[in-house]
């Protein structure tokens, strides 16, 4: 379904949100407008699983309160005031690769920025991605085992799409984006290498294993996003690039892409509200690169 394209702010948004929406699929087909949001599904009647145990290796030192901005950076509008994730009772690094609470975005490249998971598995959920993509660390997989066999019990199709990119793959991604659209466009839907969440394991990207709307805007509508955007909270996960926040993270919606944080951190991030991870851990918004 689609609006009116000529409107509003909102609406020339979602259109320019749609022009960059072939996102990881390999730049297929674009469409004029992109779907309305959906409504969120009623919570599922299964019960909460176990938090899988965060990584051993997960720095813990404090985060109680939003990092300084880099120099010459304005700071976050909240910077006098303590993060909503600085209430919970466990705290992990915001930097390190390895820590479930890093933040990766366009003001904050992975350091080293050829870092790769040392615990690397291949989950036991439906994949339609081969090769390293099929690869998530041994926490996420984790999570994401618990997580496909809930929406299965709940008759939901999800299928593991796109996980663990190197560095190098990131290249390539990134190079292939900006070969087809050019560089400012490029930016939108794909990071730049070292700057990508899929390289630290703990993201992967969502399909429903066969349905034509796999990383297009019409997934936000088909019930494996729906469930997702719904449920994902319950086993650690948030939707990292939502709906109309691309001032914030710094990409268009992607429903498919999930990331993972933990049971607490995300169930308290969705039981506030709070829709991006920059507003989170306090580290400000990272609409475009350096
Ligand atoms: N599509 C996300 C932003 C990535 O390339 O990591
Ligand atoms: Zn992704």
């Amino acid at each position: 379904m689609c609006h009116n394209c000529a409107v509003s702010a909102v609406t020339a948004s979602r259109r320019s949100f749609a022009r960059f929406l072939a996102v990881g699929a390999g730049l297929t087909v674009l469409t004029a407008c992109t779907p309305v949001a959906p409504e969120a599904a009623p919570p599922s009647s299964a019960p909460l699983p176990a938090a899988p145990a965060p990584s051993p290796t997960v720095s813990t030192a404090p985060a109680a309160v939003p990092e300084a901005a880099p120099a010459g950076e304005t700071p976050p509008a909240a910077a006098a005031t303590p993060s909503p994730s600085a209430a919970l009772p466990r705290q992990f690094s915001l930097t390190d690769p390895a820590s479930p609470w890093v933040v990766v975005n366009k003001h904050r490249p992975l350091a080293p920025a050829d870092y790769a998971p040392a615990d690397l598995v291949s989950p036991a959920v439906g994949i339609s991605a081969s090769g390293e993509s099929a690869l998530l660390n041994s926490t996420t997989a984790a999570a994401a085992e618990a997580m496909f066999a809930a929406a299965s019990r709940d008759g939901v199709v999800m299928v593991l799409a796109s996980g663990y990119r190197s560095y190098a793959t990131q290249v390539s991604t990134y190079n292939g984006y900006v070969a087809a659209r050019g560089q400012a466009d490029a930016d939108t839907a794909s990071a730049r290498p070292g700057y990508s969440e899929h390289q630290t394991g703990w993201s992967f990207d969502i399909a429903d294993g066969g349905g034509a709307c796999a990383f297009q805007p019409c997934f936000a509508e088909q019930p494996a996003a729906v469930w997702a955007k719904a449920n994902a909270h319950r086993f650690g996960f948030v939707v990292r690039y939502p709906w109309m926040f691309h001032e914030t993270t710094g990409y268009y919606y992607e429903p498919w892409h999930l990331r993972y944080i933990g049971v607490e951190a995300a169930t308290d991030m969705s039981a506030r509200g709070v829709a991006t991870l920059e507003e989170y851990f306090g580290v400000g918004a990272a609409p475009g690169y350096h």
